[in-house]
């Protein structure tokens, strides 16, 4: 009989006694701290001299996640205050290395092709939710081409067609939507932003028959598609669930919509452009790649939902943040109508392409609100070679690390448009900082060396060296960024002519970031006041109040 033995009688005893459900409990507990106290030694004291610090965690596999989750630009501060510009952090099973400050956003923005890679990161959740062979589920270099052809389609003929069509939907949508209904009320801005960009983005970029569609059908395909974009899609993304199941439902039924659509357009009037009819579709219908290969209608329709799905969540975050800083700023409100009354006319004339261009405040509210929201917090990549970067520490010294190929790279240029080294009082949201002189202004803008690149779809400023990346930089950059600017530019100066907003009885500043899904948005529910104009213009015929 031995010391073992002696002590673990009592123990097995004990076991005997217990339920099986006791004993799995005290087992997977002794596990599980056992896996901490591991976790914590190794931290401590078996780490890569090397490699960026890590910040610490307690609970492995999880690691920083739900810190990071909660509000990424908080973990971002907080970390970049102990351990500068690059670190690491586990996010759930994955060592992320952040690398922050305008070298950092060069560092992943500008990486070469051989050293980082976006697609392996994101195929996983896009794929399913475009289809196959476009953007991250073909080569880089065939996305490049992909970017070239809707670069080519987005016209200042195409622009100048916009802006009357999004303006009719706002007027339509102030007229008759439920959620402005009435002379005053409550509206719910996330929800009713989200159902106006729909509205806008199909009836102009997507075309008269997808907008049609959108009154019936294409709304709850749209939701089901939207579904595969769920947080826990970032794990889950190939699992049988109920969501994923309706997802490939709605990305086959959408696709085949959008393949009806060409072939219904083919076969009418001899496959000639309908005249007026500006839009994506009618583009990519006549585009070849460089072997000259024809865009099949598959990977066209595929184009077409990932162009519906990237510009839907960005705009429609984007739109409800300037109405929801707006609403804390009924002066910014005011000026922005003097700025059309006195730019376009007292009558307040329909708008157009040109005119937009000229209202020099309404653009810099969406500028502003792109500092502050850009809806895009994390960028992320995967490293392809062992890299080393030179980091600036808290101390302002600089150390070089060595980041492994098993990491993550995060991009986060958010983090630089809340430096208060670029954007005296960060926090505040002042459309006027934009103003040349501004006693916020950030003087070196537009001063960075101007480096320019074509990857392949046009030479675009490197421009990664700017503090202000909301569209981000390189490669991969947006595509997308004169639309949005043509979308939200008519929105915004359009519901200006016809309401006023007003944050609710009692309540200051605006709602939470809510960070949990891919594009961040305001935390629900984010409801203003609103009151209809009566300094503003009359509803035009046809979009008369009910
Ligand atoms: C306020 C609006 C928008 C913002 C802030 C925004 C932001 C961004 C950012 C930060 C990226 C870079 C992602 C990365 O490097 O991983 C990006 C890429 C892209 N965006 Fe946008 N976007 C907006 C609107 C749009 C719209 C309206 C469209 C479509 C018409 C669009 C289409 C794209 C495409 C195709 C890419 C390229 C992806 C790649 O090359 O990997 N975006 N966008
Ligand atoms: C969609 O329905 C609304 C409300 O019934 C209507 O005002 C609008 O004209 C319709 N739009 C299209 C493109 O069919
Ligand atoms: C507004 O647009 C219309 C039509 O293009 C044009 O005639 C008018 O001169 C524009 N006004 C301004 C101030 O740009």
């Amino acid at each position: 009989m031995g010391l073992f033995t002696t002590l673990s009688e009592p123990f097995e005893r004990l076991l005997a006694a217990l339920p099986l459900w006791q004993v799995l409990l005290l087992g997977g507990t002794a596990f599980l701290t056992l896996a901490v106290a591991i976790n914590i030694v190794q931290q401590l004291f078996f780490y890569d001299r090397n490699a960026p610090p890590m910040v610490f965690h307690t609970v492995p596999i999880v690691g920083s996640a739900v810190s990071y989750g909660m509000d990424p630009f908080k973990f971002f501060f907080a970390n970049h205050e102990k351990y500068g510009d690059v670190f690491s952090f586990m996010l759930l099973g994955r060592t992320v290395t952040v690398c922050l400050g305008t070298k950092g956003n060069e560092f992943i923005l500008n990486g070469k092709l051989k050293d980082v890679n976006a697609e392996e990161i994101y195929t996983p959740l896009t794929t399913p939710v475009f289809g196959s062979d476009v953007v991250y589920d073909c080569p880089n270099h065939k996305l490049m081409e992909q970017k070239k052809f809707v670069k080519h389609g987005l016209t200042t003929e195409a622009f100048r067609s916009y802006v009357s069509l999004i303006s009719g939907e706002v007027l339509d949508f102030v007229a008759h939507n439920k959620n402005f209904a009435g002379n005053a009320g409550t509206v719910d801005i996330t929800k009713a932003m989200s159902e106006l960009t729909i509205y806008t983005a199909s009836r102009s970029l997507q075309g008269r028959e997808v907008r049609e569609k959108f009154n019936s059908t294409f709304a709850d395909l749209y939701h089901d598609l939207d579904m595969g974009f769920s947080p826990i899609n970032f794990m889950l993304s190939w699992a049988p669930l109920p969501h994923n199941r309706a997802r490939d439902h709605a990305q086959r039924t959408m696709a085949n919509l959008y393949m009806d659509i060409i072939k219904e357009r083919r076969s009418t009037n001899g496959g000639q452009r309908v005249s007026g009819e500006e839009d994506m579709l009618w583009n990519l219908m006549s585009c070849s790649y460089k072997d000259g290969t024809k865009v099949p209608d598959k990977e066209a329709a595929h184009m077409m939902i990932a162009l519906l799905m990237a510009g839907q969540h960005s705009s429609s975050s984007t739109s409800a943040w300037i109405l929801l800083r707006l609403a804390t700023r009924p002066d910014i409100q005011d000026e922005l109508l003097a700025e059309q009354k006195q730019i376009l006319g007292e009558n307040l004339p329909p708008l157009t392409y040109e005119n937009l261009s000229k209202l020099t405040l309404n653009a810099k509210v969406v500028k502003e609100t792109l500092r502050l929201h850009a809806p895009i917090h994390s960028i992320m990549r995967k490293v392809q070679n062992p890299l080393t970067i030179i980091a600036e520490t808290p101390n302002s010294n600089t150390k070089e690390y060595l980041i492994p190929t098993t990491h993550t790279l995060m991009s986060a240029p958010g983090f630089t448009s809340r430096q208060a080294t670029y954007f005296p009082n960060p926090s505040l949201w002042e459309p006027h900082r934009w103003d040349e002189g501004h006693n916020l202004a950030y003087t070196q803008m537009g001063q960075e060396k101007e480096e320019m690149e074509d990857y392949g779809y046009g030479m675009i400023s490197k421009g990664a060296s700017s503090p202000y990346l909301p569209f981000g930089a390189g490669r991969h950059r947006c595509i997308g960024e004169q639309f949005a600017y043509v979308q939200l530019g008519t929105v915004l100066a359009m519901l200006m002519r016809y309401v006023r907003l007003e944050n609710l009885e009692g309540k200051t500043g605006v709602v939470d970031t809510d960070y949990s899904s891919l594009f961040s948005r305001p935390m629900a529910p984010a409801k203003v006041k609103f009151v209809r104009r009566s300094d503003g213009a009359e509803l035009p015929n046809g979009f008369t109040k009910a």
